[in-house]
């Protein structure tokens, strides 16, 4: 059992009340940590420090120093890579190879972002007056940042390494069930040459601690990534002051398979793209659509593989799936489960292994019909639901119809048919003959009810940024209107 202190103004504590929560090991229901819960008096401490050193140096710091400063973390997290995918899985539940690629995808984002801090240009602007205009980019300020807990350390990541490129400082708020990988790698934060109050991380339940610094008046920005109940919190939250928000909030994403798919990768796209994670992924591929001439032969393929699938801790390097992350999140799922088993048909699972540990076992549902709750609703777990189509058309069709937009995927060898489907989809992010390989150099970000603001790129910089025009009169005479 270890306990855990929040990094507020360049130390660790405890928070203002004294008290703390306790964090699980999901393979085992073991508490293996406490940490401070943080409430309003906490956040407004850490907001007053980030305010502080905003002002006070950090707007004002070079881009190659910030962007050196990005690269520090990089290493860190490269050089620490072992210790830090171990406290992930031993935290989340997700296998340790996964764990190892999320340590590695990390630092490759803080490498990114510190390359980047050097390239954020504004523009002279072609004007019809004797003037220079210009655009420059300007860091926002304060900025907060809540984090889910599916990808831990790595969401952490994409939000720090464009908001400090970008010259903001930050309150970031893991979440509560994950909160051991961000601590651990805050222990760094003072040796890679981080000021005092540029990174603060508060610990802490979503409506006391989340909730504060979204209200802050001195908070400018909010980014959040997790359900989009919380989302509609935030946005009418944030209305208040007008603040800006970016929001990421998982989806119902399609994996569309057309006859022509060769096969092999199709099935094996269907279970990567769904149950990676254990199917704990903003842009799983939940919804299954397959055309109607492979459609049988692909369930049972699915089904029969799905099978083979080893459940397990995900400490153990031959573990393909680990537990869900939490008590709620598992009978969440296995709520989920039982639906199904009255919508639709089970081709694979439809329960949870006995014994310890918030395991549930890798599901298929087929005969789908899309307007069933477990084709609609975000499940957020390895449940996978197959739809039977007819053609392009109807598979559009199908796709989306759906409150979300986040992912899409298609699946042929018809080039053609290929871009016809990707320009039909109402996706954010649209993989063809893939699903789920996540370039942090591309904008990741939702249409309809997954959100707004893209992440990752360039494009997750501008989130930081406010652009401001400057005219430069060149006529030395009067404005001679008077
Ligand atoms: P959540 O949306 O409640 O939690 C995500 C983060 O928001 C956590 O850090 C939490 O502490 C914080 N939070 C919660 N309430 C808040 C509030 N009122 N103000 C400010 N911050 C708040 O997600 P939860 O309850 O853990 O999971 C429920 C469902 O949300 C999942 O089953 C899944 O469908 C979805 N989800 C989607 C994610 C994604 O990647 N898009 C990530 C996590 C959850
Ligand atoms: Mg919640």
């Amino acid at each position: 059992m270890k306990t855990y202190q929040m990094y507020v103004d360049g130390k660790f504590c405890d928070a203002a009340s004294g008290k703390t929560f306790n964090v699980f090991d999901p393979a085992t229901e073991e508490v293996i940590a406490t940490c401070p819960a943080g409430e309003a008096a906490d956040v407004a401490r850490a907001v007053a420090a980030a305010k502080r050193a905003f002002y006070g140096g950090w707007r004002g710091t070079s881009a190659q120093e910030r962007g050196r400063i990005l690269l520090r973390l990089a290493e860190r997290i490269r050089a620490r890579r072992d210790e830090l995918a171990r406290i992930e899985t031993l935290n989340s539940g997700k296998p340790i190879v996964e764990s190892e690629y999320d340590m590695d995808d990390s630092a490759t984002c803080f490498e990114y972002y510190g390359g980047l801090a050097t390239k954020i240009n504004g523009e002279v602007i072609q004007v019809p007056a004797n003037a220079v205009v210009m655009a420059v980019k300007e860091p926002m300020g304060v900025a907060g940042q809540i984090i889910p807990w599916n990808y831990p350390l790595a969401m952490a990541a994409w939000k720090l390494g464009p908001a400090l490129a970008a010259g903001c400082t930050v309150v970031i708020k893991p979440a509560e069930q994950t909160p051991l990988s961000l601590l651990d790698l805050a222990r760094d934060f003072e040796a890679i040459g981080l000021p005092p109050g540029v990174v603060n991380v508060v610990t802490g339940m979503g409506p006391e601690c989340g909730g504060p610094i979204v209200a802050h008046p001195d908070v400018r920005k909010i980014a959040f990534t997790g359900s989009a109940e919380v989302g509609k919190i935030i946005m009418r939250s944030a209305a208040d002051q007008l603040k800006r928000v970016s929001l990421e909030l998982g989806g119902k994403s399609p994996n569309i398979f057309f006859s022509d798919a060769d096969f092999e990768a199709a099935v094996d796209g269907a279970l990567f793209g769904v149950f990676i994670n254990q199917g704990e992924v903003c842009s799983a591929g939940s919804r299954v659509l397959v055309q109607q001439d492979i459609y049988k032969r692909f369930v049972d393929a699915c089904a029969a593989k799905a099978k083979t699938i080893k459940v397990g801790p995900g400490i153990e390097r031959e573990t393909k799936m680990g537990p869900l992350v939490s008590a709620e999140q598992r009978d969440r799922v296995r709520r989920y489960q039982e639906i199904g088993k009255r919508e639709a048909k089970v081709a694979a699972g439809g329960g949870a292994p006995k014994g310890k540990g918030w395991y549930v076992e890798p599901t298929i549902f087929y005969d789908v019909d899309n307007s069933a709750t477990i084709a609609q609703e975000e499940i957020f777990g390895p449940v996978m639901s197959v739809i039977p189509f007819k053609d392009e058309a109807h598979a559009l069709e199908i796709a989306n119809a759906t409150p979300y937009g986040l992912a899409a995927a298609v699946w042929t060898r018809d080039i053609f048919k290929a871009f016809r489907v990707v320009k039909g989809l109402e996706a954010g992010i649209v993989w063809v003959n893939h699903m789920q390989p996540t370039m942090l150099e591309a904008p990741w970000g939702g249409y309809k009810m997954s959100g707004f603001g893209r992440e990752l790129g360039h494009w997750g910089v501008e989130e930081y940024l406010e652009t401001k025009q400057i005219y430069i009169n060149l006529d030395e005479a009067p404005i001679g209107w008077y």
